[in-house]
């Protein structure tokens, strides 16, 4: 069982959808790798559904993501059961349903962020998971990634009943649906996660989220709060090293930020090819084209790309130039 095994604290790096598929876990891995892998959220209604190659990309991964937990969304039992003994038998080290999500389709399909206010829909989209990976033969840890309410904080109601379903590990973002990423998290909330567990004598392991820097401001946060392993979204694009594990993480010069792109760039086109929009990866140049003289008129460049090949032809020419030596 993945979780009983892994240092403490443990670093996971966050769901990210849109963002975090294996070319990006494969990038952050070649940089410091994290203890833990979560795929992009994954419709289970749609993984059940005849279009679902689209889908299908977000359970793609290779050894280098290893290991990884595969995270479901959805409402309905059938098609969770369905997904969960499918993505057992396809090498995952757990399953994740996501109840935290604040995204407004998410929310009006039942899922997210709107199984917190229907208990009986999470119960029973979590006896589904297990039924699945019990009838797949392959026996995985189930867990669970939510917040700590919809409108109000309601932890103490809510990763009860939670703890209740025998679930392996419980990921809480402290923050409730409502407030998005806009409030500081809740660390304190989270704390209480732990005392929580800790009451109800169940075995669920504990992973707090939410602003989380880097490995060196999890050990913080492991220390504070009591949390058992520590995940970590959006410090990935803050500093491509965060899971560093050095007393303090490295921080990328500008020439290996730049080395980073490249490898991105390519990895993206090998893996994706025609298959996703080369626009995604823009998204990623203002991590990268970053800490030097003219950093901005070269992001606004890379920005104007239109393909991999022009990404390359640019990064030659910034590693040419003084510009990227002027840190
Ligand atoms: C671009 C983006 C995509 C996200 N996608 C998912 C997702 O697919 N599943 C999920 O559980 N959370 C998702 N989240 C939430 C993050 O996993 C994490 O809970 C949140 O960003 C707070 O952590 P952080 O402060 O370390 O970023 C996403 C967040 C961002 C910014």
């Amino acid at each position: 069982m993945i979780w009983a095994t892994l240092p403490r604290p443990f670093l996971v790096l966050a769901p990210l959808e849109g963002v975090a598929d294996t070319v990006f876990r494969r990038i952050v891995a070649s940089c410091a790798k994290p203890d833990v892998f979560v795929t992009e959220f994954t419709s289970a209604d749609g993984f059940c559904s005849p279009g679902r190659t689209a889908v299908k990309n977000n359970f793609l991964f290779t050894s280098e993501e290893s290991p990884i937990i595969a995270q479901i969304w959805g409402k309905n039992p059938d098609t969770i059961y369905e997904t969960s003994k499918v993505a057992a038998g396809m090498g995952f080290s757990g399953i994740d349903i996501n109840m935290g999500c604040p995204d407004r389709n998410v929310m009006a399909h039942g899922g997210g962020g709107r199984m917190i206010d229907t208990p009986d829909l999470a119960k029973a989209a979590i006896a589904a998971i297990k039924e699945g990976i019990k009838d797949s033969g392959i026996l995985i840890p189930v867990s669970v990634k939510t917040r700590i309410g919809t409108k109000k904080i309601v932890t103490e109601s809510w990763v009860s009943f939670l703890l209740e379903q025998q679930i392996d590990a419980l990921t809480v973002h402290g923050r409730t649906v409502a407030e998005l990423s806009k409030v500081p998290a809740h660390w304190d909330e989270i704390g209480k996660v732990v005392a929580i567990r800790d009451r109800m004598n169940v075995a669920t392991v504990i992973i707090g989220n939410g602003d989380v820097k880097d490995a060196a401001d999890a050990r913080e946060k492991h220390a504070t709060y009591g949390v058992d392993g520590v995940m970590i979204g959006r410090g990935i694009f803050q500093n491509p090293w965060a899971f560093d594990t050095a007393a303090r993480p490295h921080v990328g010069t500008p020439m290996e930020l730049i080395d980073v792109m490249e490898r991105h760039v390519r990895l993206f086109n090998e893996v994706w090819g025609g298959r996703k929009n080369y626009a995604i990866l823009k998204k990623f140049y203002k991590i990268y084209i970053n800490g030097f003289r003219g950093a901005t008129d070269w992001r606004v460049r890379a920005m104007a790309t239109n393909s991999a090949d022009e990404a390359l032809a640019l990064i030659r020419e910034l590693r040419a130039s003084d510009d990227i030596l002027t840190a």
